[in-house]
């Protein structure tokens, strides 16, 4: 819990759905996330389509990697069934250099899961995206890149997106 600061859950059953491998920069994102909406939080292969349907508002979320999310999410999201008008957002980290992360950059990376998304009917309400600690390939001979990312900034902008989603979802 934050401190007991934590958003009001009673109206809108909200669910974060991560995946994260590499450094659990993503994990941490999630957390932040899942806390301030009073979320259940999931990896994809804890979770199923019919119980995905039972939520108003899901967060999908996973570390970049080769320009999207891992295919287990986007497997994930060709399962659900069809749900019109049905609220998601989307959240990531990604191992660019912090200067590089511009809002264009985290929308690229977003763009299969959200058209996977709208092709079942969701609304996505939201997106987050923010540098995180990369040492992938030979990357790793420098000490990696966004060492420290996501830091507590990036953990205090992804509190306040979710709590503009908490607005946006009780219309
Ligand atoms: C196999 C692999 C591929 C990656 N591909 C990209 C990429 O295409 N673009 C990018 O910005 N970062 C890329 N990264 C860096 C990750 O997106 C970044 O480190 C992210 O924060 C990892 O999240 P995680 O710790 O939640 O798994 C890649 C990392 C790995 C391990």
């Amino acid at each position: 819990m934050n401190g007991g600061k934590t958003g009001n859950p009673e109206a809108v059953r909200s669910l974060v759905v991560v995946f994260s491998y590499h450094h659990d920069n993503t994990r941490k994102i999630a957390r932040a996330l899942a806390r301030v909406l009073g979320a259940d939080l999931r990896t994809p292969s804890e979770v199923g389509p019919d119980e995905i349907a039972e939520y108003d508002l899901v967060g999908f979320g996973s570390g970049i990697y080769h320009a999207t999310f891992d295919p287990s999410m986007l497997d994930l999201v060709d399962r659900l069934p069809p749900s019109p008008g049905k609220m998601a957002f989307l959240f990531s980290t990604c191992g660019a250099p912090a200067f590089a992360v511009s809002r264009e950059f985290v929308a690229k990376n977003h763009s299969q899961i959200r058209e996977r998304l709208q092709a079942k009917g969701y609304r996505v309400i939201g997106e987050f995206g923010c540098p995180g600690w990369n040492t992938n390939g030979p990357l790793r001979f420098i000490g990696g890149l966004n060492r420290g990312r996501p830091d507590e900034n990036d953990l205090g902008n992804a509190e306040a997106f979710a709590w503009e989603l908490m607005e946006k979802a009780r219309g």
